[in-house]
């Protein structure tokens, strides 16, 4: 076996870094990273020197023999790499306020990984990651690539279809924050509930709800559709469900599924929020100032607590996870974005779904659930058409697939409104959108 881990990080400059890092920390016996690059672009310097300088003192403050190393370039970063980890945002929080700001203009909800913004965040993303690929077939050709920059249902697909890097493992915490929601509802320990995981990112449903071992869906799900219970995750507004839908519905949905379900009321509350506060987006901005403020204070040695304040907690419990099983062959489940491979039935076998999957030295091999029930199955088998036509247009530039991408998505009303607004939004993202502007090259 190799003496150390290599791992690279890119997008290092990100405010989450720090969960990252304490991740390795705490199970550094069992999972020895000797190297953490943390890459990022030029503009993000700033940025990735302050949380690069806190990651340093969080590794000597822990007393580990991990060398967290800065770069800005990938070919420098990238040869030897056993994993890759992927958390970048192209055009940063400015291009996510318009994915949120623009739809909302037209009474369209406006979300990071929903309706336009899903989109558009992922055409500007995909090239992005396909180039990323690129790098690694050439420079670290073994090495897993573990994604979780958004929409991470939609960049594993591109990844899959457009590349023939295997080792590809697309990552949320939504899951593992469904698992503590239920908990708490229970009012037991998060460790005594497993869930049986199946769908697609920030799509995806609890099928089966095991305390202890025993099934106990029927009443997990009572526990949920409790209006004392509502959970979520801290860029979803807690607006609860009607407990005789829940009754009826059979599975658990994930905080994401109120943008469907919900569609009126999570609109006007986007709606009030934008003007009251601001877009999620823009709330970030600020939380993201203060936790750098708190970042580059020299006597920080630990992952300051301001932190939960981002939706992403959990977020390195779910990758450093992963990581250990993949390295450590644990054969452990835990739920990830992986090939289907016939897993859900009605899901092309080579798209991804999220899916608790067993985790292997060789990748995750994913549960077969068989057919979803068929009050889920159709929502799934759509959002999974529109990853693919989205995927499709990310990779070609293409305008008609982008409007046919943008048109089906459920959450838009009309090919008309969905060309205004993909008008609007390929003009805004000009910058971060290359491939459908060819034509103005010299
Ligand atoms: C949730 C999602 C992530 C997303 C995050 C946004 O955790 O699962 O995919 O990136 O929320 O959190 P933020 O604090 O940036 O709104």
């Amino acid at each position: 076996m190799k003496k150390g881990i290599k791992i690279v990080t890119i997008g290092g400059g990100s405010s989450y870094t720090p969960e990252l890092v304490e991740g390795f920390i705490k199970r550094h016996h069992a999972l020895p990273v000797k190297e953490l690059w943390l890459v990022d672009i030029p503009e993000g310097k700033e940025k990735l020197e302050i949380v690069g300088k806190l990651a340093q003192r969080m590794a000597a403050e822990a007393g580990i023999d991990m060398t967290v190393h800065l770069s800005y370039s990938r070919e420098e970063a990238l040869p030897g790499a056993d994993f890759v980890t992927t958390q970048f945002r192209v055009g940063m929080l400015e291009a996510r306020a318009k994915d949120e700001r623009i739809p909302l203009s037209y009474g369209v909800i406006g979300q990071e990984t929903n309706g336009p913004g899903g989109l558009f965040k992922g055409l500007r993303t995909i090239p992005v990651i396909i180039d990323i690929v690129h790098d690694i077939e050439r420079l670290c050709p073994d090495a897993w690539l573990v994604n979780f920059t958004n929409p991470a249902g939609m960049v594993t697909e591109a990844v899959l279809r457009y590349t023939n890097h295997e080792r590809i493992v697309g990552l949320c915490n939504v899951p593992v924050g469904m698992q503590m929601g239920v908990a708490e509802a229970l009012g037991v320990d998060g460790d005594r509930v497993r869930i049986d995981f199946a769908g697609l990112n920030h799509m995806v449903y609890g099928l089966n709800i095991y305390l202890d071992g025993n099934n106990i869906k029927q009443q997990a799900l009572e526990a949920v559709a409790d209006p004392a219970n509502v959970s979520t995750m801290k860029n979803i507004a807690a607006l609860g469900w009607e407990p005789e839908f829940i009754r009826a519905l059979q599975v658990l949905p994930c905080p994401y599924h109120r943008y469907y379900y919900k569609t009126e009321e999570m609109l006007a509350e986007e709606q009030a929020a934008a003007e009251e506060t601001g877009t999620r987006a823009e709330v970030v901005q600020g939380v993201e100032e203060e936790l750098f403020a708190l970042y580059a204070d020299e006597t920080l040695r630990t992952k300051p607590e301001q932190l939960e304040q981002r939706g992403g907690a959990y977020y390195s419990e779910a990758a450093c996870s992963l990581i250990n099983s993949i390295y450590n062959d644990t054969r452990d489940i835990q739920p990830v974005n992986t090939r289907n491979r016939g897993a859900v039935a009605g899901i092309p076998a080579e798209s991804a779904v999220e899916i608790s999957s067993v985790i292997t030295k060789d990748g995750p091999r994913p549960i077969a659930v068989d057919e979803l029930p068929v009050a889920v199955h159709g929502l799934v088998q759509q959002i999974k058409s529109f990853e693919r036509v989205a995927a499709e247009a990310a990779v070609t530039g293409n305008y008609e697939t982008a409007l046919l991408a943008m048109t089906i998505n459920p959450l838009v009303p009309s090919d008309t409104k969905a060309k205004q607004i993909l008008d609007d939004m390929l003009e805004a993202h000009r910058e971060h959108l290359p491939q459908f502007f060819q034509s103005e090259k010299v």
